[in-house]
């Protein structure tokens, strides 16, 4: 198995390029369920679960192909992804393959939006808590649809097709929103989503949805409004700038010093995580090309936050911040408001000689001197890039075992870093 072996202590100078989001490109290609016209996807990036959708999606019946580079293309330039899915052969999402990628679990919507009917596999535990689909069904079921829970299934069907209606969420949910979004498109009348997640994910996928016909208002603020309209059909889409990776690499920067440009980052989709940059002791500059992080001379200082949805503090940043803060001068405390069990990397930062104190969603984190490299253990994608992170700027060697959640999420992490100055290397085998 792949491990990332890296030297701490040399400062990032350079620029990054920053990949299209995750988290828009995957609902962004379940999108194109939706209709039997072509959907082209830019700025796609290269990552193990935009592969493995592929996969899921392949067994509905959607062709995808990729377009090869163009003359002038960079290496970095994402893919642009051509999918159709003309012909729907089945509504079925299996076991095998929903367990592997919780987010494939929402084709459930837009299957039974056009088809009438979809038996799609409960997601099954995760490493970072229970996360349920309750809500997502709730969802379904505020547009008409009937659902049943067999054996481990859940099968949704509207045979006469799905109707506007209300969704009141609980609580705030990207998946939710991103279910509703989906049916409610092509759902007979007006959908209004109340408390919907905000997420800049959300308004992405709602901008392509637009693109192809759909009638929605409000993307972006927690109450949103869609007509439901008969059909839907092609368009052409570039995913939006991955905000989690220009964090990710902010901190990079903030851990370590140096000087480093994020080329294409968008400081609007971030600005609470940009805050605690800053308010840690770098200096966070928009710039034409993107984000310019510098940290010179002087310390970090701790920050105290708090997790939460769009436009708070990311729990998808959440690790990568404590790892950050292990360094900084005093005490600093996160709170995860999120996920009941996202911590898994502060026995790991521990190993790296972090002084960090676990108490309910609260962890307290004592900054020190330095870090020193050991070897640790990658347990889910954010909390494997923490590690780096912390690694980057320890003391020695440390190897970052079971990298293969990083290749989930992190588009060619080593060779960006190690273009800016990280001694970081894929050992194999
Ligand atoms: C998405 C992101 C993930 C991010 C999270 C929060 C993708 C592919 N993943 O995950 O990276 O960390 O948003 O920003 O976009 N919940 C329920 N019932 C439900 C659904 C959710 O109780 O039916 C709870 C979850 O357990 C969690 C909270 O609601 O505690 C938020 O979950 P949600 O926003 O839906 O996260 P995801 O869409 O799964």
């Amino acid at each position: 198995m792949d491990r990332i072996r890296i030297v701490g202590g040399n400062a990032l100078n350079g620029a990054i390029p920053i990949s299209g989001a995750k988290n828009a490109a995957l609902p962004l290609m379940i999108v194109g369920l939706l209709t039997d016209e072509l959907l082209i996807l830019e700025n796609v990036p290269r990552l193990a679960d935009v592969a493995q959708l592929q996969h899921i999606l392949g067994n509905h019946g959607v062709d995808i192909t990729m377009s090869g580079k163009r003359p002038g293309d960079s290496a970095y330039q994402g893919q642009t992804l051509h999918i159709s899915a003309k012909r729907i052969v089945d509504t079925t999402a299996p076991y095998e393959l929903v367990s592997k990628m919780r987010a494939s679990f929402w084709v459930i919507a837009p299957l039974v939006a056009r088809m009438g009917e979809a038996r799609v596999s409960m997601p099954g535990g995760c490493a970072i808590g229970t996360r349920p689909v309750d809500l997502l069904i709730t969802a379904l079921e505020a547009l008409g649809a009937e659902i049943e829970i067999d054996g481990g299934y859940v099968v949704a069907r509207a045979p006469k097709g799905l109707r506007g209606g209300t969704i009141a969420f609980p609580k705030v949910t990207v998946s939710g929103t991103h279910v509703a979004l989906m049916a409610a498109s092509l759902a007979k009348g007006t959908t209004v989503i109340e408390n919907a997640a905000r997420e800049p994910e959300i308004v992405d996928v709602a901008e392509c949805l637009g693109k192809m016909g759909a009638r929605i208002t409000g993307a972006g603020t927690s109450r949103i409004v869609i007509e439901g309209v008969p059909r839907l059909s092609g368009a052409r889409h570039s995913v939006l700038p991955d905000r989690i990776e220009t964090g990710t690499y902010a901190m990079a920067v903030a851990m370590t010093g140096g000087d480093v440009t994020l080329q294409g980052a968008r400081p609007e989709l971030l600005q609470s995580a940009l805050d605690m940059v800053a308010q840690a002791g770098a200096t966070v500059t928009p710039t034409n090309e993107g984000i310019r992080i510098t940290r010179n001379g002087a310390g970090l200082s701790a920050v105290n936050v708090s997790t939460a949805p769009f436009p708070g503090f990311p729990t998808d940043l959440q690790a990568q911040l404590m790892a950050l803060m292990t360094c900084a001068r005093g005490t600093s405390r996160i709170t995860e408001t999120i996920f009941e069990n996202r911590f898994m990397h502060v026995q790991e930062l521990a190993r790296l000689g972090a002084r960090i104190h676990l108490e309910g969603d609260t962890a307290t984190i004592e900054g020190i001197d330095r870090l020193k490299g050991a070897p640790v253990m990658a347990t889910d994608l954010r909390a494997s890039v923490s590690l780096v992170i912390a690694a980057l700027a320890a003391e020695g060697e440390t190897t970052v075992n079971r990298i293969y959640h990083l290749d989930r999420g992190f588009e060619r992490l080593e060779d960006k870093l190690s273009a800016c100055g990280a001694q970081i290397e894929r050992v194999s085998g």
